[in-house]
């Protein structure tokens, strides 16, 4: 049911995620300034990140989308994600960025590097809003990231409690029974 009294507390407000994404949009333009760039959103957490990303780049952008989901709890330490829906568009030669909500054991992007820098992209770059480093099993770094957080279970601006709270504008932690 929706709860939006939930516990918790906003970390980050709306105001300065939109002040950061600005500052991510500005550093990715000026790094490929005068080419084009392909952004890889990672469904669904990316929604919100992506959106308000791709306006802030001064560039030729087209965009595409991946969905991911980890297997069970019995595989997971592996990092094998399973791929519920694969990019429609060709990487080779591309300057591809994977948009995503936050880099937490690092797992899920350890793999997705590997899977799509087999494609063969001219470069391959990681962009997350949020990075939760106490939390790495696998050494990961994104080369855009927005806020560090500590370990705490984050909701809103595309990140989802059993599904809910992926549409608030800000960035909380909530107590989960998890
Ligand atoms: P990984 O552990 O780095 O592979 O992260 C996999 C995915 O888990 C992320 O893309 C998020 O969708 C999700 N996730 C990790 N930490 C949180 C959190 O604190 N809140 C909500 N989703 C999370
Ligand atoms: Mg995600």
């Amino acid at each position: 049911m929706w709860n939006k009294d939930f516990e918790g507390e906003v970390l980050i407000s709306r105001e300065e995620l939109a002040q950061k994404v600005k500052e991510i949009g500005q550093q990715i333009t000026k790094d490929f300034e005068g080419e084009p760039v392909l952004l890889v959103g990672i469904l669904k957490g990316s929604v919100p990140f992506m959106a308000d990303l791709m306006r802030e780049l001064d560039l030729d952008v087209t965009i595409d989308f991946m969905c991911v989901s980890s297997y069970g709890s019995a595989t997971k330490s592996s990092g094998v994600v399973r791929i519920i829906k694969d990019l429609d568009t060709p990487l080779e030669g591309k300057n591809v960025i994977i948009v995503e909500d936050i880099i937490d054991t690092g797992l899920t992007l350890a793999y997705l590097k590997e899977y799509l820098g087999a494609r063969h992209p001219k470069c391959l770059k990681i962009c997350t809003i949020l990075d939760k480093p106490s939390r790495r099993k696998v050494e990961i770094e994104g080369d855009y990231v927005g806020f560090e957080v500590e370990d705490k279970y984050i909701v809103g601006y595309g990140l989802d409690s059993a599904q809910q709270y992926r549409q608030l504008p800000y960035i909380s932690w909530i107590k989960t029974d998890k």
